[in-house]
C-alpha cells in the first residue's frame, strides 16, 4: 500500500471533500525482539519500533463528531459522537478509535470531533501490533487537534484499557508503549512493573532485523490468550499462598518453582516456567546485545522459541518450520516467533550480509512446505508514533 503523503491526503479529500486543514500522523508497528508473553506476567519485554506503519490523516469537525475510514476496508464510513455513549460493534477494526476516543473521554482529555483516514504499510492483524498502531494513531490525532502533550505511559495504559474494553482483548502493555516511545537505532527493555526503560542501541552496520510474516492467523488465538492469563495467576495464587510478597511471576524464582513442581498442575508448572525462565533470558539478551555479543543474544533467541513452543504452546507449525529454517543460513544469530503465537511472525538477528540469503531461503522452502509466500520485512528500529505534517 502507498501511504505517501500526497496519496494519503488526495485520498482523504476522495473521502471527506477538500478544504480546511488536514494533518498526517504516523504510528510504527512492533517486533518483540525476546521477551514474550511477560507484559502482562508484570515482567521484561525488549521490542523496538519498526518501519511499517500505520497513518492516518484527519481534520477537525466542530459538531464533536468522528467518521473514520481505512484503506483496508474501502467503503465503510463508520460514525459515532463524543457526546454520547461511545458503543463498540461493526466495523471491528473501528473499535479500537473508538475505544481510545472513549478513555480519553471518561479520563478528562479534551477531544474534539474529526474526519480520518487510516493507510498502512503494517498488515493488519499479522501479530506486528497494528491494533496498537491503530489505538496510537487515533491518540495522536486526538492530542494534535487539541494542541495537548500527555505522559507515555499514561498514554500507554489509556490506549491498553481501549483494546481491552473495545477490543476484549486482555493484552499487557508492551505493545501500545513501544508504539509510543520507540526510539530510532534501539531497542526498548521495558519493565513491565514500573514501566521504567532503557534504550539499548542496534548497530545498523552490523545487525539486521529480519521479520518473516507466516500469514497465517490460527482462530486459536481469541481464546488461548486469556486461558494463558488464567494459568499465570494460577501460578501466582499458589505462590502467593506461601508468600503473601508474591505479586506476579516476576516475584517467583526457577528454584522455588521447580521446588514447588509436584505441588503444581503439570500445565501451570510449564506456563510458569515459560514466563520466569523467559524474563531471565530478556535482560540477559539486552545486556548482550548491548555488548554487542550477538552470538549469546542470538542462542536465548531460540531458546525463547524453544520455551515458547514446548511450554507455553501458543507456537504453531508454521512458526516453527520458519524459526528452525533461518538458524541454517549462515550469519543468522538467532530466530523465534514474536508477538502473541498461533501465526503472525518470526523475527530474525542477522548480520547485514545474511539478509538476501535468509530471504530467499526462507521464501523457497516455506513455499515448497505450505505452499503460501511469506512477507519479509527488514527493518531498522524506528522512532515512535508523531505527527509527520
Ligand atoms: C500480544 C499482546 C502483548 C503481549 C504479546 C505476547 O501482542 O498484545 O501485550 O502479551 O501478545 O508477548
Amino acid at each position: 500500500m502507498d501511504a505517501s503523503l500526497p496519496v494519503i491526503k488526495s485520498l482523504f479529500e476522495k473521502t471527506f471533500g477538500a478544504g480546511g486543514t488536514v494533518n498526517v500522523v504516523r504510528a510504527p508497528g512492533r517486533v518483540d525482539l525476546i521477551g514474550e508473553h511477560t507484559d502482562y506476567n508484570v515482567g521484561f519485554v525488549f521490542p523496538m519500533a519498526i518501519e511499517p506503519e500505520v497513518r492516518m490523516a484527519f481534520r477537525q469537525r466542530d459538531d464533536g463528531r468522528v467518521r473514520l475510514a481505512s484503506t483496508a476496508f474501502p467503503g465503510q464510513i463508520p460514525e459515532f459522537s463524543l457526546e454520547e455513549k461511545i458503543q463498540r460493534g461493526e466495523p471491528g477494526w473501528a473499535n479500537y478509535s473508538k475505544g481510545v476516543a472513549a478513555k480519553f473521554v471518561a479520563a478528562g482529555i479534551p477531544v474534539t470531533g474529526m474526519d480520518a483516514i487510516m493507510a498502512n504499510t503494517l498488515p493488519v492483524g499479522g501479530g506486528l501490533s497494528s491494533s496498537a498502531a491503530i489505538e496510537v494513531a487515533t491518540a495522536w490525532c486526538f492530542l494534535s487537534l487539541g494542541g495537548l502533550e500527555i505522559d507515555e505511559a499514561r498514554l500507554a495504559l489509556l490506549c491498553q484499557k481501549a483494546e481491552h474494553e473495545y477490543a476484549l482483548m486482555p493484552c499487557g502493555i508492551m505493545d501500545q508503549t513501544i508504539v509510543i516511545g520507540g526510539r530510532a537505532g534501539h531497542a526498548m527493555l521495558l519493565d513491565c512493573r514500573d514501566l521504567s526503560r532503557q534504550f539499548v542501541p542496534l548497530d545498523p552496520n552490523e545487525l539486521r532485523v529480519v521479520i518473516v510474516n507466516t500469514m497465517v492467523k490460527h482462530e486459536l488465538t481469541g481464546s488461548e490468550y486469556p486461558t494463558r492469563r488464567r494459568q499465570c495467576e494460577e501460578g501466582v495464587a499458589f505462590f502467593q499462598k506461601h508468600n503473601p510478597s508474591v505479586k506476579a511471576l516476576r516475584d517467583v524464582t526457577l528454584k522455588q518453582l521447580d521446588d514447588a513442581k509436584a505441588q503444581l498442575p503439570e500445565v501451570v508448572y510449564r506456563r510458569c516456567r515459560h514466563v520466569v525462565s523467559e524474563n531471565a533470558r530478556t535482560t540477559e539478551a539486552a545486556m548482550m546485545l548491548g555488548r554487542k555479543s550477538y552470538e549469546r543474544a542470538g542462542q536465548l533467541m531460540v531458546q525463547s522459541h524453544i520455551s515458547l513452543r514446548d511450554d507455553y504452546e501458543v507456537s504453531c507449525a508454521e512458526l516453527d518450520f520458519l524459526a528452525e529454517e533461518a538458524m541454517k543460513v549462515k550469519g543468522v544469530y538467532g530466530a523465534r516467533m514474536t508477538g502473541g503465537g498461533f501465526g503472525g511472525c518470526i523475527a530474525a538477528l542477522a548480520q547485514p550480509r545474511a539478509v538476501e540469503a535468509l530471504r530467499n531461503h526462507l521464501t523457497r522452502t516455506y513455499l515448497q512446505k505450505f505452499n503460501i509466500t511469506p512477507a519479509v520485512y527488514v527493518t531498522t528500529a524506528t522512532a515512535g508514533a508523531g505527527l509527520i505534517e
